[in-house]
């Protein structure tokens, strides 16, 4: 272990010194080893492993060379890539050490007509039916530094916690940059809408009036990063193509622990808690996981069943600490699936979006003959069907319980949004197959190995 960590550390060294093209080859221990000594040093081990190169060109970053190789990950950087992708100089330049200096200043990268509506929908950022998409135009592609930023403000976070504004914007600019801007779904104004329907749900009543501010901080922290660097394709595409992340996180939540780490890396890079003792630090890194780790879609029979029996014993005290945290894995689970609660017009483009995402794996899987993934077929799913089996198995339980939490006017109108859509959902399929009542059968499936991740909306 001592040695190839120096050995991993000499390379990394190396690579640093020359930013010249040459052979490269280390282990898949020396990944792992590369990985868990800082997230830092992941980025980097991204971009020479040719990721970088994946994650500019195409949808996922995936190396297609691991295909070809047992254990070692051979990578010959070309001279061309190097230039295009990987030079010193680009490094510096796109270096997190570096990047505080070119953060943008949102009067400086935005019109001052633009700037002027988007704040004017910030007014608006607690309601339901706020437009993301037209925000994020509207943003210039910033919605998710633009609006957290604006949240933490709102919520008073900054003066309580005396953080300082820079290294915020900073630390937002470096989230939003590390979201992949190629997937269709998984991107950064995914995760700026999550956060704005965390939003909604600490305004509800029973939350609001007994969150600590800690707590805010902490949910509009784990919503902003939840899927963190996210490659568009999911956890079992993961496994089967034996990327390193499946087996450091040993075929567990891969994604999400992976979002998580990544989380905790720019936390620590950005500087934005230095002043704060080691233990709050800690505990902050420790309870966003818990958070983050709640959007597995694979563990939400656990999570909903421990919040059916509270409800149904009625035991619930938002003055207990634990009981709180509990509410905000809800909360963010609810946020993450969303999508279907949302106005047609909303809920539609989300839709049209994560199918695009699945049928590009899907496609993937086909072309290296991988196995196609349910729901990523597109010679034989529909997006009505998929949107049809992912509210039935997935939303409705959900959201049922959220409303039996907080019976509240938000509450009602996700529901009626969630019954609306379903109800179109079900008109394009039966214009489509002459059959009303197809429901995915992938989806019935659920709590198996087979399918922890494709009905991901997350
Ligand atoms: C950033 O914007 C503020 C106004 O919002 C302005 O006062 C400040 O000078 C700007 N900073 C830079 C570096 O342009
Ligand atoms: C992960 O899954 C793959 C494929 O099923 C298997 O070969 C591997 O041993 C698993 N790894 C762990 C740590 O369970
Ligand atoms: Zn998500």
């Amino acid at each position: 272990m001592g040695i190839a960590l120096i050995w991993c550390l000499a390379l990394i060294l190396i690579r640093w010194i020359t930013s010249k093209e040459f052979l490269f080859s280390y282990s898949k221990e020396c990944v792992t080893i590369m990985y868990i000594v800082g997230v830092n040093i992941d980025v980097r081990v991204r971009s020479r492993a040719g990721f970088e190169t994946e994650r500019r060109g195409s949808h996922p970053y995936i190396d297609f060379r691991i295909f070809h190789s047992n254990s070692e990950i051979e990578v010959s950087v070309s001279a061309r890539n190097v230039r295009r992708l990987l030079s010193f100089q680009r490094y510096l330049r796109s270096s997190r050490f570096f990047r505080g200096i070119t953060v943008p200043n949102s009067s400086n990268i935005l019109d001052d007509d633009y700037n002027g509506q988007a704040k004017c929908m910030l007014e608006k950022v607690g309601n339901w039916n706020f437009d993301i998409f037209l925000f994020d135009r509207l943003t210039n592609g910033n919605s998710l530094v633009s609006l957290t930023f604006h949240l933490f403000n709102l919520h008073g976070l900054i003066e309580h916690f005396q953080l300082d504004t820079m290294k915020l914007r900073r630390f937002l600019v470096m989230v939003q940059e590390d979201y992949h801007s190629q997937n269709p779904y998984h991107n950064a104004v995914h995760a700026a809408d999550v956060t704005q329907a965390m939003h909604c749900y600490l305004k509800e009543p029973k939350l609001s009036k007994s969150l600590t501010p800690w707590d805010v901080l902490l949910s509009l922290i784990a919503a902003a990063t939840h899927d963190l660097d996210h490659p568009g394709v999911n956890q079992p595409f993961l496994i089967k193509t034996n990327h390193y992340l499946a087996t450091l996180y040993k075929n567990t939540s891969v994604l999400e622990n992976h979002h998580w780490r990544s989380a905790v890396g720019l936390l620590r890079e950005s500087g934005l808690f230095a002043h704060m003792s080691l233990e709050n630090r800690q505990l902050m890194e420790s309870q966003i996981g818990d958070l983050i780790l709640a959007t597995d879609i694979s563990q939400q029979n656990e999570y909903l069943s421990m919040f059916r029996s509270h409800l149904d014993r009625g035991d619930l005290c938002l003055e207990n600490a634990n009981h709180r945290h509990f509410i905000l894995q809800m909360a963010l689970k609810c946020a993450d699936i969303c999508n279907p609660c949302r106005t047609w017009e909303l809920s539609k483009q989300w839709s049209e979006k994560v199918t695009e995402e699945f049928f590009h794996q899907g496609d993937i899987e086909k072309k290296y003959h991988l196995g196609v993934s349910p729901l990523c077929d597109r010679q034989t799913e529909t997006i009505a069907n998929i949107q049809i089996g992912f509210m039935t198995y997935l939303v409705e339980p959900l959201f049922g319980e959220w409303a039996r939490f907080s019976n509240t006017r938000l509450s009602q109108t996700m529901l009626g949004h969630l019954g609306l859509n379903k109800a179109s959902w079900k008109g394009v399929q039966r214009e489509q197959s002459g059959s009303g009542d197809d429901v995915d059968p992938a989806f019935e499936e659920m709590d198996s190995d087979i399918l922890p991740q494709e009905p991901r909306l997350s």
